[in-house]
């Protein structure tokens, strides 16, 4: 008698997967967290909020499970550092996913501070770059890996700042750089773009849309 094969019942989807996810203490990644380990993840918050992230990797079943470390993006040794957490804790890197952002008010693009474009590209541009690149390191010999970065509805139109808008198009193509390069490891490179969702970082978002250029930011290129 033929037997059918009983698919893997949804709640367990990534049973066996490790997932390490930046700005994990909050928002979107938080709430990535939480539903990655009830499918079955392990988790690793990487995040610069310690009392959040901690807290979180209690909740989610404490190390087992869930793992908080401190960690910069913007700093190559700390992104390397939970890289290294997940394979040591967890045996492996299956899903990398570049989430953590800032979103630094805008401004006319004659008043750009340069000390604020630095600290914004720190972050959204520079962290997830070093988020591929020591993902990469990691899933390349395990042959298999799924890396995701959270872009946004302005890496497609002019968003709410100049700075945001440039560094978030740019992750498209680090994304397509990484699919093409990674296409023979099993490797899978991907941008999620959100439209406005209710977190901390759009809480100075409305003073922007207030402002009486506003609307000239937010012309489609089509
Ligand atoms: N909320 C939205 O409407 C929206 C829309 C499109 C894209 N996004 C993007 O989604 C991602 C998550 O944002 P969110 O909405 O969950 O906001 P959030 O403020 O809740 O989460 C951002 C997280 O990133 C962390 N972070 C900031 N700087 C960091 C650094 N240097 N190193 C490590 N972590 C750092 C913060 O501590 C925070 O936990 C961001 O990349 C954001 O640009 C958000």
């Amino acid at each position: 008698m033929a037997t059918i094969a009983r698919p893997v019942p949804i709640a367990l989807r990534l049973q066996g997967k490790v997932a390490l996810i930046t700005g994990g203490a909050s928002g979107i990644g938080e709430e990535t967290a939480k539903t990655f380990v009830a499918h079955g993840a392990k988790v690793i918050i990487a995040d610069i909020q310690d009392a959040a992230g901690e807290k979180l990797a209690r909740e989610l079943g404490g190390p087992d499970t869930a793992r908080f470390i401190h960690c910069d993006v913007s700093q190559e040794e700390d992104v390397a550092a939970a890289v290294d957490l997940s394979v040591s804790a967890y045996g492996g890197l299956h899903v990398m996913f570049n989430n953590a952002g800032v979103l630094v008010p805008g401004c006319p693009l004659e008043e750009t501070s340069m000390v604020e474009f630095d600290r914004s590209y720190g972050v959204l541009l520079k962290g997830a770059v070093m988020g591929v690149k020591h993902a990469a390191r990691v899933m390349k010999p395990m042959q298999t890996g799924s890396i995701i970065t959270t872009a946004s509805v302005a890496a497609h139109i002019a968003g709410p700042s100049m700075a945001y808008t440039t560094l978030k198009h740019a992750l498209l193509g680090l994304t397509r750089y990484a699919a093409w390069e990674l296409r023979d490891f099993n490797i899978r490179a991907n941008t999620i773009s959100p439209g406005a969702i209710c977190t901390p970082i759009m809480k100075d978002v409305p003073k922007f849309f207030s402002r009486a250029n506003a609307g000239l930011r937010h012309f489609s290129r089509r």
